[in-house]
């Protein structure tokens, strides 16, 4: 998914890119009648030229070829005619269109459905890899690429190649000189045609790939709006995008210089040679070795061939540029999964209790850098364990591991006095709930952000986990109550209420482990009371892990671990902790008390 170097066909991408026709197959009988009438209507469109030449010719005794499959007396059977080729292939492309139009909307379907799929599935090392815009904008981009190509590339491809291949036998049938009068400047035009077309692939590629740094930013700043304002960062944001804008503006006006050289070459190109074929063709005329009806059509038949040899320039790059959008779906879709996470476990037999071994661990994005050096601690069913240290000493990476979103380096994690890789993801993810500072609810009703603990839930087992979270009168207090709509289009929680709302979810989910990540420092003291309570509810009787900045929230704990740098310096209670003379706690603790 990074930035790539434009790919050139080779045999290898091209043979990966036609597996894309497997999202095709299950629809093999109608794509299949829509070539069908992709031919025909192709085909009918060539007796155009021939028939509009022969109206043109009049009533006089006629040389066309046309006259050889018809008989024909007079315009009135060729005005007809005409009006029956135009009707069939009215109705050709009207067939064609709907049918690619329904085996793409379907297949396009699935290609979508499987690469979200795909998508969430992965593990997090992948997205703290992959910027959130990138991959957004490659998704989009290159799905609707494929599309382009399923409805209208595949379409003119064949349309062209039966333009080229037919117009030109069909010239020969009507004069082999002036035909080859005409040829003699077709294969400058594609030699040119084909150079000019690479060099303008490469710029268009490039505009995109700059066009996607720009949404990358466009990104960011929404997503940070608030941070972008209370910093007045407004103008350096401008003047980020600024640049980028340029970029996009600057690369692309160079592909529209050569676009426009390309056109107006092939627009010289062209009528230079429809100019020199009339020219001919008059002459042949005039010396009556053909008629006016045979000029007719060879002309337009000229401007049909010419049309199609230089738009295949065109269809070659866009060949080209799905080839690589498929790539780059394929290499998404090819990326390892976590594991399989199917149904939902319950964890009904597992005790929760836990325990971390010798544990060191580095991001797999900065594997230079050890986060967790060498942190042993236990946590028995029940039991109360709280984890403080200064920010980052890698408090929060303990969570992760226990969740299991990265792999431990050495060491080792149990679950229930077992390795935990030994339990599959989706059971250790089932036991547990995490209650991180920051809580992001999804667009939805406070009910359904609730629900999401335990989907299927019902209304009574959710109004009683919000009685729990102390979360019943907040949520009362609006005039929809539980189907007031939060998050982006909704309304905005405060921190606490937003807090209330997870623990609520946690409360649902019944977990074996309860981890809570720093749950209640970014609240006020009155809203941490309330949040305060509401876990106290929580944790009884519960295995817990609470992370902890402030220590006046862990005092009661079981059990207390000191980390500092990744290292486990001291653990005991908080009694036993304060006995250590110089301690890293007891150190911590009279700051604290200070301020
Ligand atoms: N996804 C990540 N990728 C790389 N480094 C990370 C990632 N998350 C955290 N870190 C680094 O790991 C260290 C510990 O982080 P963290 O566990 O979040 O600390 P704490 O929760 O104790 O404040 C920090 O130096 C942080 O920069
Ligand atoms: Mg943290």
């Amino acid at each position: 998914m990074k930035k790539e170097a434009p790919k050139s066909i080779t045999k290898a991408g091209f043979k990966r890119a036609l597996r894309i026709f497997e999202y095709v197959k299950p629809y093999k009988a109608k794509f299949t009648l829509g070539l069908v009438f992709l031919l025909l209507s192709s085909v009918t469109f060539m007796t155009f030229p021939g028939l509009i030449g022969r109206l043109v010719g009049g009533d006089e005794v006629s040389d066309s070829p046309i006259d050889r499959f018809f008989n024909l007396e007079n315009i009135d059977q060729v005005a007809l005619l005409l009006i029956g080729a135009f009707s069939l292939q009215a109705l050709f492309s009207f067939m064609r269109i709907y049918l690619f139009a329904d085996v793409t909307e379907r297949a396009i379907a699935s290609i979508r459905k499987d690469t979200y799929r795909h998508l969430v599935r992965l593990p997090m090392t992948f997205f703290s890899s992959h910027r959130v815009g990138e991959l957004n904008s490659r998704i989009s981009n290159d799905i609707s690429q494929l599309q382009d190509t399923f409805m209208t590339t595949l379409a003119e491809m064949v349309r062209q190649t039966i333009t080229i291949v037919f117009g030109i036998s069909l010239l020969f049938f009507y004069s082999v000189e002036l035909t080859l009068v005409m040829l003699i400047s077709l294969p400058v035009m594609m030699l040119a045609a084909f150079f000019f077309g690479k060099f303008i692939r490469k710029l268009s590629k490039k505009t995109q790939d700059e066009l996607a740094d720009s949404q990358v930013i466009v990104d960011e700043t929404l997503q940070g709006i608030q941070s972008v304002k209370s910093y007045t960062n407004e103008p350096f944001e401008t003047a980020r995008y600024n640049v980028v804008a340029e970029n996009v503006r600057k690369v692309a006006m160079l592909g529209a210089k050569w676009r426009g050289a390309f056109a107006s070459f092939i627009i010289l190109g062209l009528f230079g040679a429809i100019v020199l074929v009339i020219w001919y063709g008059v002459r042949l005329k005039n010396s009556g070795e053909i008629g006016m009806d045979v000029l007719m059509s060879f002309i337009l038949y000229s401007v049909f061939v010419g049309g199609s040899i230089g738009g295949v320039a065109d269809i070659f790059g866009k060949v080209q540029k799905a080839i690589g959008s498929t790539e780059n779906l394929f290499d998404l879709l090819e990326e390892p999964l976590e594991e399989a996470i199917e149904e939902r476990h319950g964890s009904g037999s597992r005790s929760g209790k836990f325990s971390f071994s010798q544990v060191a661990f580095s991001y797999p994005s900065r594997p230079d850098k050890p986060v967790l050096r060498d942190v042993s601690f236990q946590v028995n069913q029940g039991e109360k364990v709280a984890i403080v240290g200064a920010s980052g000493a890698g408090k929060s990476t303990i969570a992760s591991l226990l969740l299991r979103f990265y792999s431990i380096d050495q060491g080792e994690i149990q679950i229930d006095g077992m390795p935990i890789n030994d339990l599959s993801i989706n059971e250790t993810r089932s036991m547990m709930a995490l209650v991180p500072q920051e809580i992001l609810l999804f667009g939805g009703t406070i009910f359904e952000n609730i629900q999401y603990g335990k989907p299927g839930a019902t209304r009574v087992e959710v109004e009683a986990a919000a009685l729990k979270a102390n979360a019943m009168e907040f949520i009362r207090g609006f005039p929809e109550g539980f189907e007031t709509k939060v998050g982006e289009r909704g309304i905005q929680l405060s921190g606490g209420q937003r807090q209330r709302v997870a623990i609520a979810r946690a409360i649902l989910k019944d977990p074996k482990v309860l981890i809570l990540d720093e749950a209640t420092s970014s609240l006020d003291a009155e809203n941490e009371r309330h949040v305060q309570d509401a876990l106290e509810i929580l944790m009884k009787g519960r295995t817990s892990l609470i992370i902890a900045h402030r220590l006046s929230t862990i005092r009661s704990a079981d059990k207390i671990v000191v980390l500092e740098h990744g290292i486990v310096r001291e653990s005991g209670t908080h009694d036993e902790l304060l006995k250590i003379e110089n301690g890293v706690y007891k150190n911590l603790h009279n700051l604290q008390d200070a301020s």
